[in-house]
C-alpha cells in the first residue's frame, strides 16, 4: 500500500462521517462498541476498510459508511493516514488550575481525547506470561502493535472490543494471520480464563 501523496485534509473531511461512531479524534466510543482507530497502523486501517467494502468482514454499521461508491480507494488511503496520525494520550498532563492563563474550556476539550482503558478483571501476572510467549512477537512487547507489518495495537484498545473479535477469528469471519489464512486460529487454542488474563494484562499497559 502506498501512502505517498495522501491528502490529510480530505482524510479529515471524510472522518466527519466516521466521527459519528468512532469519535472526533478516532478515540472510539460506547466503551468499545466502536473501536478506537487513532494511532492504528495506516495499512491496517486501510486493509480493514477494504475488507468491509468487499463484505469480507461483515458489520452492518460499517458497511453502510464504506461502500465503494462512497469511499473510493484514494479516500481509503486518505482517511487511514489521517486516523493513523492522531495521537491519543492515556492521561491528561497535570496542570495548575490556579495558574494565570489556565483555560477550563481547552482543558475540557483536551480531556475528550484521552483514552484510558479501565482495568479488566483477571490475573495480570499470568496474562503477562502468556502474552509475552504467544502474542508479543507480533503485537509488540508493550502491546503497541507494529506499523511496518500492519499489526494493530492491543494495549489502548477497548477490552470489550478485543473480546468481540475472538469468536470472529475462531469462526474465520476474520483472518488473524493474513500471511497464513489456512492455519488453525491461534485464539482457539486458549481457554477463556487465559484470554481473560491476557486482556487484563493488556488493560494495564496504557496506565
Ligand atoms: C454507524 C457507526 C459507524 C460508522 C459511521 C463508522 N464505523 Fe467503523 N466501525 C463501527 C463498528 C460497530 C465497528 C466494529 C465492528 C466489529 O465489531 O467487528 C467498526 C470498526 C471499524 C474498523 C476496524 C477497527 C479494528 O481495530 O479492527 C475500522 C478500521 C473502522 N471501523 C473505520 C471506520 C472509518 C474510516 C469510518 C468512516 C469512513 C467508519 N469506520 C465509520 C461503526 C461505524
Ligand atoms: C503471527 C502474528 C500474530 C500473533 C502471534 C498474534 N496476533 Fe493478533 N493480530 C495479528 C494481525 C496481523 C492482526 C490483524 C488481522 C486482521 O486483519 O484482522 C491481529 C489482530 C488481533 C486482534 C483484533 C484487533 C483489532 O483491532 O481488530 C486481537 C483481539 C488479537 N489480534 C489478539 C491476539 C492475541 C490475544 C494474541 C496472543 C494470544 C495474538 N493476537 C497473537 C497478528 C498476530
Amino acid at each position: 500500500m502506498v501512502f505517498d501523496g495522501v491528502d490529510l485534509r480530505n482524510g479529515k473531511d471524510i472522518n466527519e462521517v466516521c466521527a459519528g461512531c468512532h469519535g472526533e479524534f478516532g478515540q472510539g466510543g460506547k466503551e468499545g462498541e466502536y473501536p478506537r482507530l487513532a494511532g492504528l497502523p495506516p495499512a491496517f486501517i486501510a486493509r480493514q476498510l477494504d475488507l468491509f467494502r468487499d463484505r469480507k468482514r461483515t458489520n452492518l454499521a460499517m458497511v453502510e459508511s464504506v461502500d465503494h461508491r462512497q469511499l473510493p480507494d484514494a479516500d481509503v488511503l486518505d482517511v487511514s493516514a489521517y486516523l493513523a496520525a492522531i495521537e491519543i494520550p492515556s492521561k491528561l498532563p497535570p496542570v495548575d488550575e490556579t495558574a494565570p492563563g489556565f483555560n477550563a474550556y481547552e482543558r475540557l476539550l483536551a480531556s475528550k481525547r484521552v483514552v484510558q482503558i479501565p482495568r479488566a478483571a483477571g490475573d495480570v501476572e499470568a496474562g503477562k506470561g502468556l502474552y509475552r510467549r504467544e502474542c508479543a512477537s507480533c503485537h509488540g512487547s508493550q502491546g503497541e502493535g507494529d506499523a511496518k507489518d500492519a499489526v494493530p495495537f492491543l494495549a489502548g484498545q477497548y477490552t470489550s472490543y478485543l473480546w468481540r473479535q475472538v469468536p470472529k477469528y475462531i469462526a474465520k469471519g476474520r483472518i488473524h494471520d493474513p500471511s497464513a489464512p489456512e492455519e488453525p486460529e491461534l485464539l482457539a487454542s486458549f481457554a477463556d480464563t487465559d484470554l481473560q488474563n491476557i486482556f487484563a494484562y493488556l488493560s494495564i499497559l496504557d496506565d
